[in-house]
This record gives structure tokens, C-alpha cells and sequence, in this order.
């Protein structure tokens, strides 16, 4: 039988369109396909899988030529997927080896190292880092980046040094002010993302200190908001306007070529120095 299946539309699942590292890659993805006369149909999953599920049904349903799967939460049910193999899918900025679709993403190893390094390079040597929640990829890669640095310049990572936010600002908040409250203080923590760097930098000014005087800090994402900040964020470049145009593009061949083997793009993530990060004084 004739299989038609050619609509023009793209659909994509997103964590949550509020945080703007998720908003700058969708501008970038809806820019792509305005190029290629495309249309849209944009999802949040609010990190839910239920949500999640009932979201790829609706798009099998209105029957999108493929989709893009941006669901960076922790512990994403993989069976949700088992009901979609015929589905063009790409994986974007996230997504487990096991499930065999093309993936584009940033190795968060290698960017939390480069944050570290950065931190060690101007001569700290007691550094925090506020990660996101335990088991959610982006976590593991930029914490397990952040072990590495440390572990190759010889030092220990202090427990009480190391918390977990949620990627939002309140959490990033709460885990800067548990640092500040252990009887020791870091002299620089680096935040896996922009938006908890963010919070920490309230919690540090809540505390009467001042970054980067007393407490260095760098982010992750490098969202437009780090260059104003007060003081300016440094940070970790994701090219996120790029990460939208490639995964449409994979997209795209993905969808003509359905049998060609996996991809995996990588994207290297870079080095952003601001105001937020000083040498140790
Ligand atoms: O899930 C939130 C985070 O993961 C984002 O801020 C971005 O860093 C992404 O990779």
C-alpha cells in the first residue's frame, strides 16, 4: 500500500518552555523550519510522563512527519517510546544511547571540566559545584566533568560542597545557601546551569557577600540573560540556535533516508568569561 506521510509539520517535545536554554534552541528550531516552510506543533511535558506520553500520541495522531524529543528530566520511561519506532525521531540535547535514534547534543563532561579548569586556572582550589537533580543526564555528564578537573589537579571534592538544585532558580538559590551555611565556604562554585547560577547569586547577596570578591562562580548554557546579570555571568557556551536548526535538519534526512544508520552529532561546548569568575585574591 501507498504510505502518505507528508503533513510539513514537526512535532517537538520540550521539558519545560519557561527555562530559556529550552526557549533559545526552540527559537532556533522554529526559525529552521520557517526556512524550509514547515509548521510546529510544540509540546511541554513539564518533565511529567504522562504528560510526556500523552504528547507523542498527539502528534502520532495529527500525524507530524517526525519529531524532536527534548525531555531532559530525570528517569524518562522508555516504554513510552516502544509504541513510536515508525516515528522519524531525533533527540535533542539529550537522550540514552539505548534507544537507537539520532541524538545531537553537548558533551557535559567535557563542559564541566572546561568550567573547572577555567575556576582552577585562576588559582581557586576550594570549589563547589551545585548540580541538577541525580540521574538526569545533564547532572550526571557536568558533575562527573566537574570530578574529573578536580581529581586531575590533585584535589578532594568536599561533600558538603557539592549540591543539587532542580535547573530552576529557586533550587539554585537553596543550594548555594546550604553551602554558604556549612562551616567552611568554597572560594568558587560552579552551577550546571545558567538559571541556578542565577539563584545562587541572589543566595550569595542574601548572605552579605559579594561575587566575585568572595565567591567566584560560573554557569552552564550561557542564556542571553548571564551578560546581564550584575556582575555579568561567565559561563558555558551551548550553541542552542544551532542545536535547533541541526536537529530539524537530522531531522529532515532522518525522515527521507528512515533505514540510514544512527547519528550521533556532537557539539562542543566552549568557554564564556565574564565578571562572575576572578582570580583568587
Ligand atoms: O534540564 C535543564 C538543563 O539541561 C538546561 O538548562 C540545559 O543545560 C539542559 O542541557
Amino acid at each position: 500500500s501507498l504510505k502518505v506521510n507528508n503533513t510539513r509539520t514537526l512535532g517537538m517535545l520540550v521539558t519545560s518552555s519557561t527555562n530559556p536554554f529550552f526557549a533559545e534552541v526552540v527559537q532556533g528550531v522554529e526559525q529552521r523550519c520557517y526556512e524550509l516552510g514547515y509548521s510546529l506543533v510544540l509540546c511541554n511535558t513539564c518533565g511529567d510522563t504522562n504528560r510526556m506520553q500523552a504528547a507523542l500520541d498527539m502528534l502520532q495522531q495529527k500525524r507530524v512527519d517526525g519529531m524532536i524529543v527534548m525531555c531532559t528530566h530525570a528517569n524518562l520511561d522508555q516504554s513510552a517510546f516502544a509504541h513510536h519506532t515508525t516515528m522519524p525521531m531525533v533527540m535533542a540535547d539529550w537522550g540514552p544511547v539505548e534507544l537507537n535514534a539520532d541524538l545531537i547534543k553537548d558533551s557535559g563532561y567535557e563542559g564541566g571540566r572546561l568550567a573547572t579548569e577555567h575556576l582552577l586556572a585562576l588559582g581557586h582550589r576550594h570549589i563547589g559545584c551545585i548540580t541538577g537533580p541525580a540521574g538526569q543526564q545533564a547532572s550526571d555528564e557536568r558533575l562527573a566533568g566537574f570530578r574529573a578537573a578536580m581529581m586531575d589537579a590533585g584535589l578532594t571534592v568536599t561533600p558538603d560542597w557539592v549540591q543539587h538544585g532542580d535547573f530552576e532558580l529557586e533550587g539554585g538559590k537553596a543550594a548555594m545557601a546550604r553551602i554558604l551555611a556549612r562551616p567552611q565556604r568554597p572560594t568558587a562554585v560552579f552551577a550546571c546551569n545558567d538559571l541556578m547560577a542565577a539563584g545562587a547569586l541572589r543566595a550569595v547577596a542574601d548572605a552579605g557577600l559579594t561575587v566575585p570578591q568572595h565567591m567566584s562562580l560560573i554557569g552552564y548554557d550561557n542564556i542571553e540573560l548571564a551578560g546581564y546579570l550584575v556582575p555579568r555571568l561567565s559561563s558555558i557556551e551551548q550553541p542552542k540556535a544551532i542545536l535547533g536548526a541541526l536537529a530539524v535538519d537530522a531531522l529532515l534526512e532522518r525522515i527521507h533516508h528512515p533505514h540510514a544508520a544512527r547519528r550521533v552529532l556532537p557539539l562542543s561546548p566552549s568557554l564564556v568569561i565574564r565578571e562572575s569568575s576572578a582570580r583568587l585574591a
